[in-house]
């Protein structure tokens, strides 16, 4: 497909204009609840983002030709494990809220900080996603979906996409790609003469979407970065990751790191053969979806590289300093690893285990029962290697210590365990503390509790031993 993204969605967005496109007034319109959302995400970096991570999703974050999830589960466990705590995971999808849900229901993915959703005309906040009006209420200008509505029916070969895909200010057709490029051109004039500001995006090789000139998903970010330096908190480095068309804006925005997943679209990387070809900034990996987003950390030197989840030794990998989050990370792809069979039934591990346990430790089981830690660590020779041949799989999200003494840290997340169809999730609270203990790696597990997240109990709580 020639450059049509680049001529339509981008003659009205040069380079130079990503950021000094009129974004709105921060806070004009913004709504009490948004700012409580965004400020409990200020506040939980205590200084400027590590590393803000802005993702696509399909075909990036997500590898639907992987039915393992394997690179998207590598990923996570790196996510957890060495950034969650001082960085920022934002997901940028052309998907409504409606399909993004459904996304999450379907995949092992975490929980993003920020969420951009519908080609970056949705913004909202947290795990509650509270929307950020300021930014819907600027896409006003010059839109009028009605007009869009009545432009776009004139034109046969436009089929409607979905209604939950038809947002206040997206409009989405799926268009063949010979045609494309023609009615693109055509739609645009039309839409011009009726005094409107479109950006028109061709992706994937048949999605066409209708914004605002304002919106998508590289002015999104521009906002979002300006948002943060107004809290005196832009990131120190930023990487943007993408596939298709719709992504292409987010390689354009000033000192953002870029990472074109090696199974791009034609789309893309003729954008940046014309647009990005000798940027140092943007690579195309070699890697397909999250294992790109991996090499490309390692790539721009922007933190740790190596996912927990490649460490076939995890007794070998001693942190210089003690970082919760990994212990925690670690524990549970031991854990994961044991009920496979992948490691192997000894006695050792169960003794390494117990060692790093306080002996009065206590672990309160999500159906309410309580027990001593040593006595689950004992309960784990029944369950080892039984879930071997399955899939199975564990993962923790939100992974977030605590420190409430001088050496102990009270570390929360969300533990979710797959196994086939079936998905279960205990919010989770560790209690772990690094002092009186004669281990080398100096922690110790002081108290474990877990309680079922609403709709996500095992049916049968016996089986859940973590
Ligand atoms: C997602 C959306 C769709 C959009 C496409 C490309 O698939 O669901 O509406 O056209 O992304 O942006
Ligand atoms: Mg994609």
């Amino acid at each position: 497909m020639p450059s049509l993204t680049l001529r339509f969605s981008f003659s009205g967005f040069p380079r130079s204009r990503c950021c000094s496109t009129p974004t709105p007034k921060l806070s004009s319109f913004t709504s009490f609840q948004t700012e409580v959302n965004f400020r409990s995400i200020m506040d939980r970096l205590t200084s400027a983002a590590r590393l803000m991570i802005v993702s696509d999703l399909d075909h990036t974050m997500v590898d639907h030709h992987d039915p393992e999830n394997l690179s998207l589960l590598r990923f996570n466990a790196l996510w957890e494990a060495n950034y969650r705590e001082n960085s920022l995971l934002v997901f940028s999808t052309g998907r409504s809220p409606t399909l993004y849900k459904e996304l999450r229901k379907e995949k092992p993915m975490l929980t993003p900080d920020i969420t951009i959703m519908s080609v970056g005309t949705e913004i909202t906040y947290g795990n509650s996603m509270e929307p950020d009006d300021g930014w819907e209420a600027f896409l006003n200008d010059k839109w009028d979906r009605k007009i869009v509505t009545e432009e776009t029916s004139k034109f046969p070969e436009l089929t409607l996409q979905s209604e939950t895909e038809q947002r206040p200010h997206k409009v989405s057709f799926y268009v063949q790609k010979d045609k494309a490029q023609d009615i693109t051109g055509t739609l645009s004039k039309r839409l011009e003469e009726r005094g409107l500001d479109v950006k028109i995006i061709y992706s994937g090789g048949m999605d066409l979407d209708i914004l605002p000139q304002g919106a998508g998903k590289g002015q999104a970010l521009a906002y979002l970065l300006k948002k943060l330096k107004s809290e005196g908190k832009l990131p120190n480095n930023t990487l943007a990751c993408g596939d298709s068309g719709n992504d292409a804006e987010l390689f354009s925005i000033p000192d953002v790191y870029g990472v074109m997943v090696a199974n791009a679209q034609e789309e893309l990387l003729q954008w940046r053969a014309a647009n990005a070809k000798d940027s140092p900034k943007v690579i195309h990996a070699t890697e397909r979806c999250a294992a790109g987003i991996i090499q490309a950390i390692g790539h721009f030197n922007l933190g740790p590289n190596t996912s927990p989840r490649d460490v076939t030794d995890m007794s070998d990998c001693k942190m210089e300093n003690f970082v919760p989050a990994y212990e925690v990370v670690k524990f549970y792809l031991f854990f994961e690893k044991w009920r496979r069979g992948e490691i192997e039934n000894s006695d050792l591990h169960l003794s390494n285990l117990k060692a790093v346990c306080r002996p009065s430790g206590t672990f309160v089981h999500p159906s309410g029962v309580e027990k001593y830690l040593e006595d689950c660590i004992n309960t784990l020779r029944t369950c080892h290697g039984d879930k071997q041949g399955k899939q199975f799989r564990i993962w923790v999200d939100l992974v977030l210590p605590t420190q409430v003494g001088s050496d102990s840290w009270l570390v929360s997340f969300k533990k979710w365990e797959l196994c086939g169809e079936e998905r279960q999730c205990c919010i989770t609270t560790v209690l772990l503390s690094s002092k009186n203990v004669t281990v080398a790696d100096g922690l110790t597990w002081t108290h474990v509790h877990q309680t079922w997240l609403q709709g996500a109990a095992a049916s049968d709580s016996a089986t859940w031993f973590f």
